[in-house]
């Protein structure tokens, strides 16, 4: 598949790619995750009223949903500073040790990729969640000494799209674990029509509705296929940008009205040509298609698992009847009846 696609619909964001202006300052101005936002409000105001810090979150779900944000908006809430680092960049114990003694109190520790820390920078980090002091050995060998230093009380945020690959011990030190999932159409318009208003674009309703379909459940593609819509109406189009003008655009970057790119239709075009439909294992269908298992797994499967067009079997990936239609082809059980029908005719 081209480099150009992968852009537009990779829900996961380069670096300084999230517009910070787009970003909600507040609950209020956070779009969906209805409940989780309840919950949270409860949780803060709760924290707020007893003067404590708020418990330790864990945001997982896939990329591109509001982790990052939701972090934001807690600091903000709070009263207190973000500090944003992630578990692979925290290589060594020192590191997290240097960032845990120089947080104030109700600060908001951000940790990106928390499945990622290195295990001997985990371990320094449970005491910290746990009673806010930090173990250190100064010096090495029979000089070596244990000190330990009492940190103001802060709020660990991490973040994670793979819930499983976090340790228990870890996991359990966390007071609210939180899944963020994929937006509904709705939403994202609302998400769109939102990010427009900030960037000072005109757009009209449908617009908003054409990129919300087209966007994945993902607020980040939502918010990067809007400001794509806008390259082509400032230079195509004159005036708002209306419902037309956005599918023009929108097709340009060859997305279908079902929101699937080039890359979505091969694999199923691969599933249902090469393998009669399934089910086909992950590993034969990453080689096949030339792309990284954990690639589809990530970026791909979610959605056309949610769309419908295919499905996980314990025997492997399989398309659905839905794949088959869209595809212009016959299902293979009404192909079978087909044949059926046209046996019975004859006799
Ligand atoms: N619920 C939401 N309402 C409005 N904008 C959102 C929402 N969730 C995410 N965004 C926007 O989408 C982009 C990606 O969000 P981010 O928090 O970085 O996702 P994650 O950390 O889960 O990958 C940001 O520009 C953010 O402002
Ligand atoms: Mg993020």
């Amino acid at each position: 598949m081209t480099e150009e696609i992968k852009r537009f619909l990779d829900p996961s964001g380069g670096a300084g790619e999230d517009d910070t202006s787009l970003r909600p300052l507040s609950l209020g101005e956070f779009v969906g995750q209805d409940k989780l936002k309840e919950k949270l409000s409860i949780f803060i105001q709760a924290a707020r009223q007893r003067g404590e810090s708020l418990d330790h979150c864990l945001f997982y779900g896939p990329p591109g949903l509001g982790k990052t944000t939701l972090a934001s908006i807690i600091a903000r809430e709070m009263g207190g500073q973000l500090r944003v680092t992630t578990g692979p960049a925290l290589e060594k114990t020192g590191d997290l040790a240097a960032i845990l003694s120089n947080l104030e109190p109700n600060d908001v520790l951000f940790i990106d990729e928390i499945h990622r820390l290195p295990s001997n920078v985990e371990e320094i980090l449970y005491p910290g969640m746990e009673d806010f002091s930090l173990h250190i050995i100064v010096g090495k060998g029979p000089l070596a000494n244990n000190i330990c230093l009492t940190l103001p009380k802060f709020t660990l945020v991490g973040a994670t799209t793979r819930l499983g690959l976090l340790t228990s011990p870890l996991r359990a030190r966390f007071g609210i674990v939180e899944q963020l999932s994929l937006y509904d159409e709705t939403e994202l318009a609302g998400i769109v029509a939102r990010g427009a208003k900030v960037l000072g674009i005109t757009l009209q309703k449908e617009a908003a509705v054409e990129i919300a379909r087209r966007s994945r459940g993902t607020p980040r593609v939502a918010l990067r296929l809007l400001r794509r819509v806008r390259d082509v109406s400032e230079v195509r189009g004159n005036g708002p940008v209306d419902g037309a003008v956005a599918i023009t655009a929108l097709e340009m970057l060859g997305l279908d009205s079902n929101g699937l790119d080039e890359g979505d239709r091969r694999i199923l075009r691969i599933i249902v040509d090469l393998f009669d439909g399934g089910p086909v294992g992950l590993s034969t269908l990453g080689a096949a298609l030339n792309e990284e298992v954990q690639t589809i797994e990530d970026i791909y499967e979610p959605y056309l698992i949610q769309k419908g067009f295919l499905e996980r079997t314990p025997r492997g990936r399989k398309a659905t009847r839905n794949a088959w239609l869209y595809l212009g082809k016959t299902p293979p059980a009404e192909k079978m009846e087909q044949w059926q029908l046209q046996f019975s005719e004859e006799e």
